[in-house]
Formats: structure tokens, C-alpha cells, sequence
């Protein structure tokens, strides 16, 4: 039988296109809008500093830090996304193609320590962050910040229901669960979802000597969020290395 992560994989590389096109060259409303300003200034990297983008899809992030001077390295499971990242610019990136719930994969990257650690809208995709989570201390640099975004699992995951154009039921959250769905409407095959309640992540980077520095609820400024103008449908939450002074 195909272990959950082959086939969530092989999901996204059949997907790869369809979130290519949705994404193009520099993100959609949701990355331009509520992730990636708010994600930059977390992060606070200067030129010439090191980023590592983990799950990085078509390369959107990596190419706006890189287009600042910052030296990013990025990867990514899907062969596929790889690809066509390289399809756009790649000055200041080094792409590879590795999955974050491999340790000997995470290994790999162990030649610098970065500045900065980003994995934007990830983790609920990924069915284990135990490993990478477990790697960050090695992967950092003392004073680095790790910055990830997710759907926000109190207001936007298989729980949630739209009631009318302003308001939101749900139906769950505590239990961790799994369920497929579709991140662009384009999309071939359904993929997978792993919800987590928010403290998992926040006890998870404290059993591996991180603390939360950040956390940010970005909302739509404009009336086309419907309810996501006062739910905010992403959590951004930026930690540090726990240190004893
Ligand atoms: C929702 S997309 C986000 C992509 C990109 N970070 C962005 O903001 O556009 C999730 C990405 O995580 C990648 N991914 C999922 N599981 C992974 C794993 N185990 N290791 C590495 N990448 C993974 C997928 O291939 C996909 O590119």
C-alpha cells in the first residue's frame, strides 16, 4: 500500500500546473496580500543573508527575497514544482527537490546555517513536521527567525462553513484530522489536509528549543475577503531560538 506521503507527493506534482498558473510569477491576492509583506518583515534579512524556503511551490517567496539580494536556498517534494520555478528567474536561488519529513533529505542542507527559515503555507499540506521542526535548531543561525504560515485552523480548514457572505460556522477544531480538498479550484486531484490545533505547533517548537517571537492574523483590508475581512483565514507565526540570557 502507498504510504500517505507517496501519494500526497504524487498529488502534487499532478497539480504542479494548475498551482502554477494560479500563483504566476509573483503570488495571488492571498500571497501579496496577507502573507508575504508580514512574512519579510518577520524574517528582517538583509542582502547577502542566507534564507532557506521549505515547501517552496513555484518559488514566489524565493524570487521576491532573492530580487532583494538575499542568497535563498529552496526546496520542494514535487519534481514538478521545481521545474517550473526554474522557468522564472533563479539568480540568488539554489533549488532542489527534497522532502521535509526525511531527515537524510534535511541532512543536505546542513552545509550553512541560514538567517532565516520560511515555509509558507505548508505545514497543513505535510502529514509528519516532527522532522523538520526537530532539524531547525541545526539549520539556524542563533539569532535567525523561522516564519511559517498556515490556514488559520481556528477560522479556515474542513471545518468551516461560510453561513452568509460575513459569517463562518465551525464545526471542529481541537482534534488533529485529515481530509482532502482543493487549494485552487483548477486543481486536478484533490489533496490532502492535516489539521492541528494551534498549540501543537507552539509545544513543538518548544520541545525543540523554539520560542513564538510573533503571531499574526492578517485580515483582507477590502470588502473581497467576505468574511475573511473580520476572520483572519492565515496565521503567520514567527519563532526563535530559546536562549538562557
Ligand atoms: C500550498 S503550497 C505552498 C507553496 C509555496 N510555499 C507558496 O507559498 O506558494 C504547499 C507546498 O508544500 C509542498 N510540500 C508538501 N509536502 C512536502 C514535503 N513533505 N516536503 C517538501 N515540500 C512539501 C508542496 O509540493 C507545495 O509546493
Amino acid at each position: 500500500m502507498k504510504n500517505v506521503n507517496q501519494e500526497n507527493k504524487e498529488i502534487w506534482n499532478t497539480n504542479a500546473g494548475e498551482w502554477d498558473k494560479a500563483m504566476g510569477e509573483f503570488g495571488n491576492d492571498w500571497h501579496l496580500q496577507l502573507i508575504a509583506p508580514e512574512t519579510e518583515r518577520l524574517l528582517n534579512l538583509k542582502e547577502g543573508q542566507f534564507l532557506l524556503d521549505a515547501g517552496c511551490g513555484n518559488g514566489i517567496f524565493s524570487r521576491r527575497m532573492a530580487n532583494k539580494g538575499v542568497k535563498v536556498t529552496a526546496f520542494d517534494f514535487s519534481e514538478t514544482n521545481i521545474e517550473l520555478s526554474k522557468k522564472y528567474s533563479s539568480d540568488n536561488i539554489d533549488y532542489h527537490v527534497l522532502d521535509m519529513t526525511f531527515e537524510a533529505d534535511l541532512i543536505q542542507l546542513t552545509d550553512k546555517k541560514y538567517h532565516g527559515i520560511v515555509s509558507n503555507m505548508v505545514f497543513m499540506d505535510v502529514p509528519e513536521v516532527e522532522t523538520f521542526f526537530s532539524k531547525i535548531n541545526y539549520l539556524m543561525k542563533d539569532d535567525g527567525h523561522f516564519v511559517f504560515s498556515i490556514q488559520h485552523p481556528c477560522f479556515n480548514s474542513e471545518f468551516m462553513e461560510v453561513t452568509n457572505e460575513e459569517n463562518i460556522l465551525m464545526k471542529g477544531y481541537i482534534d488533529a484530522s485529515t481530509s482532502k480538498g482543493k487549494a485552487v479550484s483548477e486543481q486536478k486531484e484533490d489533496q490532502f489536509y492535516f489539521h492541528r490545533p494551534i498549540s501543537y505547533y507552539i509545544n513543538l517548537g518548544a520541545k525543540n528549543g523554539l520560542v513564538v517571537d510573533a503571531c499574526i492574523e492578517p485580515t483582507f483590508e477590502k470588502e473581497v475577503g467576505g468574511p475573511f475581512t473580520k476572520f483572519p483565514p492565515i496565521l503567520i507565526i514567527s519563532m526563535r531560538k530559546l536562549t538562557n540570557n
